[in-house]
This record gives C-alpha cells, sequence and structure tokens, in this order.
C-alpha cells in the first residue's frame, strides 16, 4: 500500500468512526445519522458486502466520498439483488442512471457470482453533462442558486469510456446512452427482475418506473435512490404517484433508512371462485 493510500484509509476510518454527521459540521449526540460503527465492527469488518462496496469504490475512484450512509445503502441494494437471483426471478436486469459505475459494478459481479443462467444487464444514462433539467417538482424547501444546480449537475456527469473501463472484466452488459426515456422503445418486449433507478429527479424517475413496473417479472424489484433526500424531493413524489398508479399490482413499498426505497412486483392471484 503507497503512503497516500495508507494517509486516505486512515483518514476514511476516522471519519467514519465519527460519523457522517462530522462531515456535515454538526456534533454527533445532536445529530440523526450518527452510527457508532464500534459498536457494529464486527459485522462490518466481516460481511463480504461491505468489501465488494469497497473494491468498487475503488474501482470507480470514489474512496473520497465514502461515507456510512452510502456505505448502508449499498448494503441493502446488495441484499435485494442477491434475493432477486436467489429466486431465480425470471428477466434482466437495468440501471437508469450509473455515473462512474458505482452500482452497475456491485449489480455486475453478484450477477456474475450468483445468478443460476446467463443474465443482460441494460444501463441507461445521458453520459451528456450529468442531470437533466430541474422541474418545479424538484424545488422542495432546499432550494439551490440556479449556478449550484449547474455545479450538481455537472458533478454528476461521466462518460461511456469510463463505464467501459470500470466494467472492462464483465460482457453482459449493454450501455444505452440517451436521455430517458429515449432508449426504452428498444426494450419493450422485454422482461424484468430488477432495476435500478438512480436518476435523482422527477421526471426521469417517473419515466424509468413506468416503463420498467409494468414490464417486472412477479417477485420482482424496483429500488430507486434518493428517496426522501431532501435535496431531490422529485424523485420521492415521482415514486408515490407511480405506486399509486399501479397500485394493484405492488406486493411491497419498503423504505430504507436514509435515501432510498423499493418496490416489489406482486404475483397475479388466480381470480376467487
Ligand atoms: C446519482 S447518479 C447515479 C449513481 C449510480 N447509480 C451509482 O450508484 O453510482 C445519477 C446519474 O443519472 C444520470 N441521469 C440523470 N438524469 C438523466 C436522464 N434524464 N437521462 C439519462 N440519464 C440521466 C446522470 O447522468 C448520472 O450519471
Amino acid at each position: 500500500m503507497t503512503i497516500k493510500n495508507l494517509i486516505r484509509t486512515a483518514l476514511e476510518s476516522a471519519t467514519n468512526r465519527m460519523g457522517y454527521d462530522i462531515l456535515l459540521g454538526k456534533r454527533p449526540e445532536k445529530s440523526l445519522a450518527y452510527v457508532d460503527r464500534n459498536q457494529w465492527e464486527p459485522y462490518v469488518n466481516g460481511d463480504p458486502r461491505f468489501a465488494l462496496y469497497r473494491e468498487s469504490m475503488e474501482i470507480t475512484d470514489m474512496l473520497a466520498s465514502n461515507t456510512t450512509v452510502r456505505e448502508l445503502r449499498y448494503h441493502a441494494l446488495q441484499q435485494l439483488i442477491s434475493t432477486v437471483l436467489a429466486n431465480d426471478v425470471p428477466g434482466d436486469f437495468a440501471e437508469c442512471g450509473c455515473w462512474k459505475g458505482l452500482s452497475a459494478y456491485i449489480t455486475c459481479k453478484l450477477i456474475r457470482e450468483y445468478s443460476s443462467g446467463p443474465r443482460q444487464f441494460h444501463i441507461f444514462d445521458s453520459f451528456e453533462g450529468g442531470l437533466s433539467e430541474k422541474t418545479s417538482e424538484d424545488r422542495g424547501e432546499h432550494t439551490i442558486s440556479r449556478e449550484r444546480e449547474n455545479e450538481e449537475k455537472e458533478y454528476f456527469s461521466s462518460t461511456m469510456e469510463q463505464l467501459k473501463r470500470a466494467l472492462s472484466e464483465f460482457d453482459f452488459y449493454t450501455l444505452n446512452k440517451g436521455w430517458i426515456p429515449e432508449r426504452f422503445p428498444e426494450y419493450q418486449d422485454n422482461r424484468f427482475a430488477f432495476v435500478n433507478v438512480d436518476v435523482d429527479l422527477y421526471e426521469p424517475t417517473r419515466d424509468s418506473f413506468d416503463f420498467f413496473f409494468p414490464r417486472l417479472s412477479p417477485g420482482g424489484i424496483i429500488y430507486c435512490d434518493d428517496y426522501n433526500a431532501a435535496f431531490f424531493p422529485g424523485a420521492k413524489k415521482a415514486i408515490d404517484e407511480c405506486v399509486e398508479r399501479h397500485r394493484a399490482d405492488v406486493a411491497m413499498v419498503f423504505e430504507i433508512p436514509l435515501n432510498a426505497v423499493f418496490v416489489v412486483k406482486g404475483a397475479s392471484l388466480p381470480a376467487p371462485d
């Protein structure tokens, strides 16, 4: 390990121990997000999902933006993917919004390790300057200036080349460049087992859910990051509206504390006698 990596690891570990809220400038005892890492250390060290998260953070060069909250969210994501694969839910995998490939790499690894048969994984992203334009649904009580909005948009940009590098050891994925939902019609006859919707804003979240949910196999899952995230109120609004629209086929909606939700598609029940 180089000295630079050693220092970086020590800093990350110290930050994690203190809790994410230190980064937010809050005192741990006053913050909701404080996580006592010491109490959970044996679990954290023994669980391979944390190792896979770290591996993916390294591959995508994101270690500097590690937080305990993010770590826990990707742990939940891994459990969901593994469950769908263990249950052999039929269909492809999809991801709307891949950025530098953190969740895409994790998804590929789990598919390769746990899928009982071949699976296709379709990734959709603008690959063009990050997030799309905000609409009124995306502007909540945490309003930011247009300048900050542009910075945010740019922050989430990545290129297809970056993704190809991050996923170079896999051959079962497709990269679909374009603004959601431009490329969806190419997949209208596909069926899906798991879909990760991570596009932050109202319109692309709504369009992704409305396209994929009807094509989800029973027992399949749509996972959405950013649910309840104060800076992206449009994601929660879109998911709540979509769940209402598709209510008859929804078996379960589960909020993952701190920024995510998943929706399970119900099995079709036989009509009563
Ligand atoms: C938060 S990042 C995704 C993070 C990624 N899932 C991960 O876990 O590392 C959001 C991504 O959504 C993409 N995106 C946002 N709005 C989009 C739209 N309307 N069409 C296509 N891509 C979009 C951005 O380019 C960005 O890569």
